[in-house]
C-alpha cells in the first residue's frame, strides 16, 4: 500500500541519515523553527562497553556511569566539546571507530603498540594491571605461573586474554573466553573455571561486591606489567585527539581528575 511504501521510504531516509551523518557536522535541523538548538558546539559519539564497573556500567536507571564516563565528560567540558555515550559491545568496538559510527572510545582501553597501528590514543589517563581472581576452594595459586594447568576465564580480545594466551598457548582449551568480564567472572563463581584474569580495578570491584561466592584475588607484580588506559579516536583524527589531550591536561592541572579519582578509588 501507499502507506507502507511511505513508511519504508521514511525508514530508509532515517537509516541513511543515521549512518552517513558525521558527529562533527552541525545539526542539519538548525532550520527547525521550534526551540533554539540545545547542543552548542560539536557532539561526539562515544563508544563504551558499559559492563565494566567501576569504569563504565549502567546504574539502576540504566544510565551509563563510571570513572571513564566522568573523566571523559570533564575532558569534554574543558576541551570545549560535547559527548554522548553509547553502549557498544567490546567485540567489534575498535571497528566502529574506523567505520565512523563512533568518534571516541572510552572503555578502559589499554594503549598497546598493536592497537596503535589501527587507532590513535590520547595521553594515558589511568594505570592498571592484570589481576587473578581465584575460585572458591581452588588451591595452589600463588603466582600467574600456577595457572599453567588451570582453567582460566577471560574477556575475549582483552589484554587479559593476551597474557593468558602467552602462558597457556593461544589454542589451549583451558582458556574460556567471554564477551564481557562479568560473564567471565560468573563462570568462575559457578566453578566452570579455576580462575579469571582481568583488569585489577574491575576484578577487585566484582570480588568485593560478590562475597557470597568466596573468590579471592592474587596479585603478581612480576608477571604483569603496568598498563595505561587511553581514549581512542580514528587514526589520523588529529583535531579531535588534540581536543581530548588538551582536556586531559586541563583536568589534571586543576584538580578535577584527582577529585574523580578519589571518588572511585580513594586517595592515591
Ligand atoms: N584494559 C583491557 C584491554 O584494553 C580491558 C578493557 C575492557 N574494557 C571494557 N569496557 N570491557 O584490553
Amino acid at each position: 500500500t501507499r502507506r507502507t511504501l511511505l513508511a519504508g521510504m521514511l525508514l530508509s531516509v532515517v537509516a541513511v541519515a543515521g549512518c552517513g551523518k558525521k558527529a562533527e557536522e552541525p545539526a542539519a535541523s538548525a532550520a527547525s523553527d521550534a526551540a533554539p538548538a540545545v547542543t552548542q558546539g560539536t557532539e561526539y559519539v562515544v563508544g563504551t562497553d558499559a559492563s565494566y564497573a567501576p569504569f563504565e556500567f549502567q546504574n539502576d536507571q540504566s544510565q551509563i556511569v563510571g570513572f571513564d564516563i566522568e573523566v571523559l565528560s570533564a575532558v569534554a567540558d574543558k576541551g570545549g566539546f560535547k559527548v554522548k555515550f553509547v553502549n557498544t559491545p567490546w567485540e567489534g568496538m575498535f571497528a566502529t571507530l574506523a567505520q565512523g559510527d563512533r568518534d571516541i572510545l572510552s572503555s578502559a582501553i589499554t594503549i598497546t603498540d598493536e592497537r596503535k597501528q589501527s587507532m590513535d590514543f590520547s595521553e594515558p589517563y589511568f594505570e592498571a594491571r592484570q589481576l587473578i581472581a581465584v575460585g572458591k576452594g581452588v588451591t595452589g595459586v600463588k603466582t600467574f605461573q600456577d595457572l599453567k594447568s588451570k582453567k582460566v576465564a577471560v574477556q575475549t580480545g582483552t589484554t587479559g586474554d593476551e597474557v593468558v594466551q602467552k602462558l597457556l598457548g593461544k589454542t589451549s582449551s583451558n582458556i574460556k573466553r567471554f564477551e564481557s568480564m562479568p560473564l567471565a567472572l560468573k563462570e568462575l563463581e559457578g566453578g566452570g573455571v579455576d580462575a579469571a584474569v582481568g583488569d585489577n580495578g574491575v576484578v577487585i570491584n566484582y570480588v568485593k561486591n560478590n562475597p557470597q561466592h568466596g573468590m579471592t584475588t592474587v596479585e603478581d607484580l612480576q608477571s604483569f606489567a603496568p598498563e595505561y588506559y587511553g581514549f581512542a579516536v580514528k587514526k589520523g583524527n588529529k583535531e579531535l585527539l588534540d581536543k581530548v589531550n588538551a582536556g586531559i591536561k586541563a583536568i589534571k592541572a586543576d584538580g578535577t581528575y584527582d577529585q574523580i579519582f578519589n571518588k572511585y578509588f580513594g586517595t592515591k
